[in-house]
C-alpha cells in the first residue's frame, strides 16, 4: 500500500473523539518506528509543526529534540510563544537559537524577493544543520507534511518555499500528519491542548515578514511591520467570521507627514485582508469602516515611523496575496 495515499476509508476527523482516536493510534505507530531512538523537529510554531511537536513528545517524549530558529522575521509574540507552550507547559526537549543577527545581516541591501527567500531558506538550512550536527544519536527527522503537502508538491507551499535537507541530513522522516487535511490537523492540535491561538492560526509564509517588508530589509522598517500586524491582526481577529489571510506590508517608499507643524518623512503601512479557498485566486474582504479607522489610529499612535495607512482592496489576480 503506498502509505503517502490516504485510504478512501479513513474517516475525516472532526470531533474530539475521532482525534483521540487519532492521536492513540498514531502514538502507538511513532513508538513502533522511532524504537528507542532519538528524533529532530525544526519548530516553527505554525500550526503543522506544533501540531506534530506535541504528539511526539506525547509519544517520545524525551527521545524529541525540538529546534526553534528565530531568524527575526516572525510576528510579535511567536518564539515568546514556542518557547512558553513547549518548553515551560509541555517540557520539550526544545532548543532556541537565535539567529536574528545571522539572516538580517545576510538579508541586508537584498531587494529581489526571490533572491530573500533564497536566502531565508539556505540560511535556515544552514542553522538547523548546525544545531543537528552538535547532537548525538539522532537517526529521524520529524516533519510536519499534510496531505495538501503530498498532493500538491507543485502547489503554492512548494513553489514559494526553497530547499530541501542537505545530504548528511538525510535521516527517516518521522510524519504522523501527512494524511490529514488543514481542518483535521487543527482538531488534533486542540485535542492535544495547543492554544486557540496556535491552532488557529491564519496561513503565513515561511519567509514570514521578510516579504512584507518591501523590499531591502531594514531593522526599523521591520519592526514597524511588526508593530503594525500585531495591531492588525488584534483587530481584525475580532470579526466574526475573520478573514482568511489580513496583514500589514510596508513598502520601501516614504512620503511627507506632518507633526507638531513640522513635515517630516514617514513610511505607508498597507493593510491588506483577503479570503480565499485555495489562494490561487483571492478577494479582497470590506473591513468594516469603524475598524479600518480604529487600524489607523492605532497604528498611527502605536507605531514609529508610520506617517500613513493605507488599505490594499486588489483581488488575485492581478495581485498576488503578499506583497512580493
Ligand atoms: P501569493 O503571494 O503567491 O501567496 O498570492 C499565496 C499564499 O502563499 C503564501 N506565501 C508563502 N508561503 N512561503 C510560504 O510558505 C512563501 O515564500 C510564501 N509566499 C507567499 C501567502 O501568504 C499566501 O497565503
Amino acid at each position: 500500500m503506498d502509505s503517502n495515499k490516504r485510504p478512501e476509508t479513513m474517516e475525516r476527523i472532526t470531533t474530539p473523539e475521532l482525534a483521540q482516536a487519532f492521536i492513540d493510534e498514531q502514538i502507538e505507530a511513532v513508538r513502533n518506528q522511532v524504537g528507542d531512538k532519538k528524533v529532530l523537529l525544526a519548530l516553527s510554531g505554525g500550526v503543522d509543526s506544533s501540531v506534530v511537536a506535541a504528539l511526539l513528545i506525547k509519544a517520545i517524549g524525551d527521545q524529541l529534540t525540538c529546534v526553534h530558529v528565530n531568524h527575526g522575521l516572525l510576528r510579535k509574540g511567536e518564539p515568546e510563544q514556542v518557547v512558553k507552550v513547549f518548553k515551560e507547559e509541555l517540557g520539550a526537549n526544545l532548543i532556541y537559537v537565535d539567529a536574528v543577527d545571522r539572516f538580517l545581516d545576510k538579508l541586508a541591501g537584498v531587494e529581489e524577493p526571490e533572491t530573500k527567500r533564497k536566502i531565508i531558506g539556505a540560511e535556515f538550512i544552514d542553522v538547523f544543520a548546525e544545531e543537528a550536527s552538535k547532537l548525538e544519536g539522532i537517526e529521524f527527522l520529524g516533519q510536519g507534511t499534510i496531505y495538501p503537502d503530498i498532493l500538491e508538491s507543485d502547489g503554492v507551499k512548494a513553489h514559494h518555499n526553497v530547499g530541501g535537507l542537505p545530504e548528511d541530513l538525510q535521516f527517516e522522516l518521522v510524519e504522523p500528519v501527512k494524511l490529514l487535511y488543514k481542518d483535521e490537523v487543527r482538531v488534533v492540535g486542540k485535542a492535544l491542548g495547543l492554544p486557540d491561538s496556535m491552532v488557529y492560526r491564519q496561513p503565513f509564509p515561511g519567509p514570514g515578514l521578510g516579504v512584507r517588508c518591501v523590499g531591502a530589509i531594514t531593522r526599523d522598517r521591520l519592526e514597524a511591520v511588526r508593530e503594525a500586524d500585531a495591531i492588525v491582526r488584534e483587530e481584525i481577529d475580532k470579526l466574526e467570521p475573520a478573514p482568511w489571510q489580513y496583514f500589514v506590508a510596508i513598502p520601501d517608499v516614504k512620503s511627507t507627514g506632518i507633526k507638531d507643524g513640522k513635515r517630516y518623512m514617514g513610511w505607508a503601512a498597507v493593510v491588506r485582508a483577503i479570503n480565499t479557498v485555495d489562494a490561487v485566486t483571492a478577494e479582497a474582504v470590506e473591513i468594516p469602516w469603524p475598524v479600518i479607522c480604529k487600524i489607523r489610529d492605532r497604528i498611527i499612535a502605536e507605531v514609529d515611523g508610520i506617517n500613513r495607512v493605507l488599505w490594499d482592496i486588489s483581488d488575485k489576480p492581478i495581485a498576488t496575496i503578499e506583497w512580493e
